[in-house]
Parts: structure tokens; sequence; C-alpha cells
């Protein structure tokens, strides 16, 4: 959503309207005394701006910027970040770094079957048909509907292809997609992941299975996949349409691939959190690893498969990893004996529980979008850390966590921006915070 002036100053919220833009609107509500409204046309592009590239775009909700190159994109992104952080007296704010590349980046996507079609005005006037068998993303606020996709230009190609695969075979399964408003169906979501070299998962979720034939189904999934295409079957009997479930079977192997990032094996199953950009990985855990510089001891909190930690560890004489998700800490003890890194142990449990038992001299944490637990923002401004590394994919949560960990004692001394998502609105903000009363340090270089 676009934030913007009407011709009397007033502000008004645009959905679809690039920064920069000025554009033609039809206003539909009034909340608050700003005027929410939809774009209709385009008197004046914004600087930097180019022709979208994918087929659905204005309807999948995806990626909204895709009317801006990258170096304009970027710098819009990095000024929402600035401006969400709010108050950078004393902030050393470094320049946006990315990776260059501004499609096919995503190593992961998550898709939706569905029964009813997202259509855009023009394909409703044409008599398109709404209801059949489609696969693809929802439209932003409508849970109910799929844009029906081809293909997506975020992904490598080798992901293109199994999207495909996965839509013929759809088109002569005996059973149909799900409908979350009748809540019927049996095919909910397509998770697929690739590897930088190329290997690839999937993961289906279904509704329970009702009859014999969902095994002869999902074995006819699997067969249509590309050749070497791993693919788990999970099943959900969630109301919700959360692509979450309960393993039933590897249907062919592999169940997981091994991802390289800089000097990095990773292991990851379809499931596992990992960035959705490999290159964009290296730059932020090169920018984290400038923050947090070297020391005794350092906490990775919310750590995943271990990226952060093992990356860090060289710099550090013991890591120590905290995640919540125990098939993620397996896989991070799998990845610390992989790169033959022994400096660094893992504990399984939630952050906000782990932390009054650990002691540290520096800290990274990467929470999810929610941001830290307020037991937990609280336990790390009192365990008198030299410095905190906050990794924020969520930067108001970030804007919030600051305040509580500036009363504790720790001031944020440096901002970055991390641009792993291309052509979307999200953007990873990377703070250092200093412990007040420690002489300020030379500021670090964050690399990328
Ligand atoms: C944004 S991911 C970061 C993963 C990792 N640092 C990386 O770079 O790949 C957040 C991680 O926090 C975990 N998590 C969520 N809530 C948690 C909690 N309360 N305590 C510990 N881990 C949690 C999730 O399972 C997920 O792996």
């Amino acid at each position: 959503m676009g934030a913007g002036t009407g011709p009397d100053g007033q502000p008004v919220l645009v959905r679809g309207a690039p920064p920069g833009a000025i554009v033609d609107v039809q206003p539909f509500a009034r909340r608050h005394g700003v005027v929410h409204a939809r774009r209709v046309g385009c008197v004046e592009a914004p600087p930097g701006a180019v022709v979208p590239r994918c087929a659905v775009f204005g309807s999948c909700g995806g990626c909204v910027l895709q009317e801006l190159d990258l170096p304009a994109q970027r710098a819009a992104r990095h000024d929402l970040v600035l401006r969400t952080i709010g108050d950078l007296d004393g902030v050393r704010v470094h320049p946006p770094v990315g990776a260059d590349l501004a499609y096919g980046y995503r190593n992961r996507v998550e898709l939706t079957y569905g029964t009813d079609r997202w259509l855009d005005p023009a394909a409703l006037a044409a008599g398109a048909p709404r209801g059949g068998r489609f696969l693809g993303f929802h439209p932003a606020g409508r849970f109910d509907r799929v844009v029906d996709v081809r293909r997506c230009e975020l992904v490598p190609e080798g992901l293109n292809e199994v999207l495909a695969a996965a839509r013929i075979h759809l088109e002569t399964s005996a059973l149909p997609p799900w409908n979350p408003r009748a809540q019927s169906g049996f095919w909910r979501h397509l998770l697929l992941r690739i590897s930088v070299d190329g290997a690839r998962l999937a993961a289906v979720y279904t509704a329970p299975p009702q009859g014999s034939e969902a095994d002869a189904e999902v074995e006819a999934l699997a067969a249509a996949l590309p050749s070497g295409t791993g693919l788990a079957w999970f099943v959900s009997d969630r109301p919700s349409d959360a692509a979450l479930g309960v393993l039933r079977a590897l249907v062919r192997p592999p169940g997981a691939i091994e991802e390289r990032v800089g000097r990095l094996a990773l292991r990851l199953q379809p499931t596992s959190f990992f960035q959705t950009s490999t290159a964009g990985a290296e730059i932020l855990y090169a920018t984290v690893a400038a923050l947090a510089g070297s020391g005794d001891r350092l906490l990775d909190l919310f750590c995943g498969v271990g990226p952060i930690g093992l990356w860090l560890a060289p710099s550090f004489r013991e890591v120590v990893g905290v995640e919540a998700w125990p098939a993620a800490v397996a896989d991070a003890v799998q990845n610390a004996r992989r790169n033959g890194i022994e400096n660094i142990v893992f504990h399984g449990g939630p952050v906000e529980d782990r932390l009054a038992s650990l002691a540290a001299d520096v800290a990274v944490v990467d929470p999810p979008r929610a941001g830290l637990h307020p037991r937990a923002v609280a336990a790390l401004a009192a365990l008198g850390l030299s410095r905190l590394v906050y990794v924020a994919c969520h930067p108001p949560s970030l804007a919030r966590d600051r305040r509580v960990l500036e009363a504790g004692g720790l001031a944020m001394t440096d901002l970055c921006t991390v641009d792993l998502f291309p052509q979307t609105g999200h953007v990873e903000g990377v703070a250092r915070f200093v412990a007040r009363e420690r002489p300020r340090q030379e500021g670090p270089r964050p690399t990328g």
C-alpha cells in the first residue's frame, strides 16, 4: 500500500502505486482521516520506471514494486526502513546492500491449489471462467481465490519446470483442489525448493485422505515431477490457509538437499527455514559478521539450521545457538559436523525460556516477523552484552524492541538494510547495539 497525498494535501493510501509516481485514484474508503484508494491510471511515472516482467503483475499479491528498476526499488525499501526506525540521532546509517539478481533469485516458493481463481477486470469482462483447477498465489487479502500462475519470474527456471509439471498433473488428477470456503477438496499447497546446484525438493500438503485413491494420486504427482525432485507428503486438517501439516510420507527421496552459501554447506529439508535468496543470504551473513565483530561467547538466537552461528564461529571462542523447532536443531547439529565446526552447540526451545540460563558477550537475534517476546527482550537487555546484532525481517518489530533494549543500557549505533527480496515490499533491517557504558568503537564496514 503506497502512502501519498491528494491534491488538497490529504493523506491517501493507494493500492498499487509505486513510490514517486503521480497517479489517478478511485477512493473506496476513509479510515481515521486517511483516504484509501485504488489506482486507476498513471499521470507521471516515477524515476527508474520500467515495464513489469510478470504476466500477473497487479493481480498477484507478491511483487508490488516491479514497475521500478532495482536501484529505485532498493532506495525505496531503504527509505522505508529509515522512516520505520525513526530517531536516527547518533546512528550510522550504511548504504543499502543486496545481490545483483533482480529476478530468478528465490530458492523457495509456496503455491496454493484452488477451485476459484482471481481474474482482473479485463479477463472478467472477456468472460473468462472463474471456477476450475488452479495453482498459484493468493491475491492481496483474498484467502479464497488463487491467481493462476504459469510461471513465477522470481524463481529459477528449474523451479518453473516443477511448477509446469505439477500443473499438468493437476489437470488430470482424480482428486480436486481444496476449496477453503466449502472446506472440501484434496490438494492444498505445493512448496518447492532448489539449491544453487539445481537440486530440487517439493512438499505437497493435502487434506486427510478419505479413500484409497489418495496414495495413488500422490504417487502420480511424484512421477509427474522432473526426475530427481524429492517429494514429501504432509496432511493438514486445519481450516486456516497455512502450509502446515503432519508428515505422512517421504514419497520420493531425497528428503533434503545441500545448499552452498559462502564457505558453508547446509542441509535443508523442504520445510526448513532458510533465507529465500542464497546470494542475498551471503551478503546478510557478511553484514552480520562485520557488525558482530569477534569475541569470547556468541549467542545465535533464533538460529534455524544454524547458518549465522556457523558463519561467525571462526571469530568467537564458543557459539551457542537457540532454536524452537526441533527438526531445525537436528539439522543445525548436522550442519556443524558437515562443516567441521566444533566450537558451536545448539539448544532446543523458545529463546524467551532459554535466555535466563545463558551468558555471552555478543548476541545475534534473528526473530520471526513478530519480533522478540517481551521476556526475551527484557532478558537480553539484562544480559550485560557488549554488542547485540538484531536482524529484522519486519522492521516495525525492531523499532518496537529497540525501545526496551535502549532502556536496558544498549544503544543502537549502526543500521543497515540488506535487500533480500527484490520486486517485493519486504526488506531486512540489521541493527547493531552496543553497551552504553563501554567506549564507542570504530564503525564496522559491512560488505556487499
Ligand atoms: C527468521 S528465522 C531465522 C533463522 C536463521 N537465523 C537463518 O538465518 O536462517 C526465525 C527462526 O526462529 C525460530 N523461532 C520462532 N520462534 C522462536 C522462539 N520463540 N524461540 C526460538 N526460536 C524461534 C523459527 O523456527 C525460525 O527458524
